[in-house]
């Protein structure tokens, strides 16, 4: 069995990819599976934790012992970060949230008229939840840890983007066509804001998960 070193502890994962709507039936989406926060919301509560999983149009059964809220648009996954974070320990936003959403919801189904020029899609820019929950701790000491996909230059954007966001970690992974998402296995580097970073050999998306959970007990104790 895991040690406990996560006794005692309440952490909050957000896992999954939100849909912002457009109209009742259609959305602007990602290809996120959820599969690396619910290793993630797994791995925790093996190791004692009581796990907050808010789950984003997932299709992942519930980790057991695990309290799983879930939340489809960034505004609703927001709410729900906010709320559990308050008494939380640690937080990781393993979501990818959409940094847009569209203007408008058509409360009916958007037909397409004959001889009509199709409308265009004005997007509005979401709530940063990562950079606002670094930004204003609910609590002293509160561990926060990013996830950041990028395609060149990871280690240099993956750095800018840890002091952009605040956060304490930052789990950067390189992402290309057939790379990371809804894949089982995954690569990456964690940055520290500390200057730590901490390589990650391509694996089992629990070892990732694991090497953040050292990292954040190590900033626990
Ligand atoms: O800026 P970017 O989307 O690359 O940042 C990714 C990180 O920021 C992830 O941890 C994601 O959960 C978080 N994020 C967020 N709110 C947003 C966009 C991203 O919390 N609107």
């Amino acid at each position: 069995a895991a040690e406990p070193d996560l006794a005692g502890r309440h952490v909050v994962v957000s896992a999954g990819g939100t849909r912002e709507p457009l109209d009742p039936v259609r959305f602007l989406g990602n290809r996120s599976s959820g599969k690396q926060g619910y290793a993630l919301a797994r791995t925790a509560a093996a190791r004692g934790a009581r796990v907050t999983l808010i789950a984003a149009n997932t299709a992942l059964p519930d980790p057991a012992g695990v309290d799983v809220v879930p939340a489809g648009t960034a505004v609703q996954l927001r709410e729900a970060v906010l709320k559990a974070a308050a008494d939380a320990d640690a937080v990781v936003m393993a979501a990818a949230v959409a940094d847009f959403r569209p203007a408008a919801y058509a409360t009916g189904k958007i037909k397409k008229k004959d001889d009509q020029e199709p409308e265009p899609i004005v997007l509005v820019r979401n709530p940063d939840i990562l950079a606002e929950i670094s930004a204003d701790r609910a609590r002293p000491g509160q561990v926060i840890v990013g996830f950041a996909a990028e395609t060149d230059d990871v280690l240099a954007h993956g750095r800018a983007k840890l002091v952009r966001k605040g956060c304490d970690l930052l789990v950067v992974n390189e992402v290309g066509e057939h790379r990371t998402f809804g894949a089982e296995e995954n690569e990456a580097v964690v940055l520290a804001a500390d200057g730590g970073e901490t390589p990650v050999p391509h694996g089992p998306k629990e070892a990732l998960a694991e090497i953040v959970w050292d990292l954040v007990a190590a900033r626990l104790h």
